[in-house]
């Protein structure tokens, strides 16, 4: 039977004003939102003032809400809304990645215990449905990967870059255009993707791993010349977020990708965001839609309300198996490292060396490093450095000596 659900909304900005006009064209779900919170007493709003308050007990304390719908952006008050909720026993859908990723455990153990659902379809790639995929298509398939472009703005500055826009000059575009923060860093240093990337780790592979404990790297450094050797090579820069699983090893990390064109992810461009799922019997998926934007991300959040409607719960199928998979860094990847110092690029160990260039202007080296050494450094914020990971470019420990061990018999019969 269709539960009816009296809806207390939290913000009212790009994803809360979406929300309330797919609600009202949307005739199918028996929802409605009864009272929103905002901050700002002034700012004018597309409705009459009677609908908002500023005291999250309106909602809170209202016993006839029986759903919190949580969208705004500050996760510090974001988190202590979403605890009371739950613990009031008020369902809760929410948006908010950073919060989620941060304190998943936590918020999954307060609505067990208040037999109530917490929701989050919208907080990874927006219009993707690919949490309820993970946890309902895929739940008896074993998966092998899950990556992909799941931040719109940075792949609108890459996009850019790509077509020879220079980082800088694009980034103030995807600022004006309203892509991208006055303050980008959670965006373009790879955070906000490190954010969605744990929350596919949890569904697909049902670990929870902690956000400080996920490498990632983002776009701050990319120079002209990596965007030319790119180009040079046919490659468009992607940044991505990865998870993989080699045995009982769970690896993730988010770093520039250099993508191939026969790669499903080369032609994903602007706010577009995609997800590619690897598993044992369906083989490889592509999910492709908007990773932002009022209307898109709206429409997930209306998927949550819809579902809750039949108490629909994610169930963490992945989590509850016998065998507990573990997270690992003792994985070998591929990379491109760049510097217009020479010496800066010995600071990394490469265990084996394709390709080396030198020039006055700009140096870059290929070849095989071990994850576990690169994850020690922030390269968000060294300057001088900037690395890619090549296609094909991924190997576990067995693998990689193996491969190391044919090649280096092959490099002596040329010699
Ligand atoms: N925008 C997207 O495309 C997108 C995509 C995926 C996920 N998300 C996530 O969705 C959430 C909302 O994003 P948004 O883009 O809609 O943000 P936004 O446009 O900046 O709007 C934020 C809203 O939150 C309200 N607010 C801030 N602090 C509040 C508080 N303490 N109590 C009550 N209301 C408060 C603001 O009130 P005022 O109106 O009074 O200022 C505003 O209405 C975030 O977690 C974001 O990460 C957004």
């Amino acid at each position: 039977m269709r539960k009816q659900l009296t809806i207390g909304l939290f913000g009212f900005g790009c994803v809360g004003t979406g929300l309330y006009e797919v609600l009202n064209q949307s005739n199918l779900l028996d929802a409605k939102i009864k009272r929103i919170i905002v901050k700002d007493r002034t700012k004018k709003r597309i409705i009459g003032a009677e609908h908002f308050g500023y005291e999250a007990s309106e909602i809170l304390n209202d016993e006839e809400i029986n759903l919190v719908v949580e969208l705004i952006n500050d996760s510090n008050e974001a988190l202590a809304i979403v605890r009371e909720a739950l613990s009031k026993g008020k369902h809760v859908v929410s948006a908010n990645k950073k919060l989620i990723a941060e304190h998943l455990d936590e918020l999954l153990n307060l609505a067990k215990e208040n037999n109530v659902s917490f929701l989050y379809e919208a907080s990874v790639a927006g219009s993707i449905p690919i949490i309820r995929n993970l946890e309902e298509y895929y739940n008896n398939d074993s998966l092998s990967s899950v990556q992909g472009i799941v931040n719109g703005t940075t792949n609108y500055i890459l996009t850019q870059a790509n077509y020879g826009v220079s980082y800088a000059d694009a980034l103030q575009k995807a600022q004006e255009l309203g892509f991208a923060e006055a303050d980008p860093t959670l965006d373009v240093d790879g955070f906000d993707s490190k954010f969605k990337l744990v929350l596919l780790i949890k569904h697909a592979f049902g670990l929870t791993v902690q956000p400080e404990n996920v490498f990632n790297y983002g776009i701050r450094q990319i120079k002209p010349q990596d965007v030319k050797y790119a180009s040079e090579k046919d490659y468009r820069i992607k940044l991505f977020a990865r998870a993989e699983k080699i045995g009982n090893k769970i690896v993730g990390f988010v770093a520039p990708h250099f993508i191939k064109k026969d790669h499903v992810a080369y032609q994903v461009d602007n706010e577009f965001n995609a997800v590619i799922v690897e598993a044992s019997f369906s083989d490889r998926q592509l999910f492709l839609g908007k990773g932002a934007g009022s209307f898109p991300t709206a429409s997930a959040v209306l998927s949550d309300v819809s579902a809750l409607q039949y108490d629909y719960q994610y169930e963490y199928k992945k989590s509850n198996t016998e065998t507990k998979p573990v997270y690992a860094e003792d994985f070998y990847l591929k990379i491109y490292l760049a510097s217009k110092d020479i010496q800066a690029l010995n600071e990394i160990p490469f265990y084996f060396l394709d390709e080396k260039f030198q020039s006055s202007g700009y140096n870059y080296q290929t070849g095989w490093v071990k994850f576990s050494d690169l994850s020690k450094f922030d390269f968000n914020n060294i300057e001088k450095l900037f690395f890619a990971v090549l296609p094909e470019s991924f190997k576990d420990e067995e693998e990689f000596l193996k491969f190391k061990a044919e090649n280096e018999v092959l490099v002596n019969e040329i010699a």
